[in-house]
């Protein structure tokens, strides 16, 4: 390959792959999971009611693995409201996604309720 093949190759590859840090997990969460998880984690009400996760939760963070989160988001749960993402979502914004639900984790007396 010439090098302007090689340098038309790798911009290619930059615009098709984002890097992890260009990521932005909290807009790509405000747009895609705020509506259900809510800001914080804490789903609203009528959500909780549906069924909807509470992400804050620190007795639920002490129960899954990362890979187990990854998997959630990737491929959703079925028969619930949660969809797989990884139709839409690169695997860098998911990966992204799995860091920032772990730093929603807050102690159940520090957590506070959405309406
Ligand atoms: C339409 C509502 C809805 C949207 C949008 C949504 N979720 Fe969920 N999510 C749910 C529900 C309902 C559950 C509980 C599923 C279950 O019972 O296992 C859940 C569960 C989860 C879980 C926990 C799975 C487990 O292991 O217990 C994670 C993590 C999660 N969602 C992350 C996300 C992320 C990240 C997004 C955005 C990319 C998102 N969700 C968008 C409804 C939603």
């Amino acid at each position: 390959m010439t090098p302007r093949v090689i340098r038309g190759a790798m911009a290619l590859w930059l615009l098709a792959s984002p890097a992890a840090a260009d990521v932005d997990a909290a807009k790509v969460f405000e747009d895609k999971c705020m509506a259900c998880h809510g800001k914080t984690g804490t789903p609203p009400k009528a959500f909780a009611k549906l069924g909807v996760r509470d992400l804050s939760d620190s007795e639920w963070h002490a129960s899954r693995t990362d890979e187990q989160i990854r998997d959630s988001i990737a491929k959703g749960a079925e028969d619930t409201l949660m969809r797989a993402f990884d139709k839409e979502l690169h695997s860098d914004e998911i990966a992204a996604l799995v860091r920032f639900v772990r730093s929603l984790k807050t102690e159940a007396s520090s957590r506070r309720e959405e309406n």
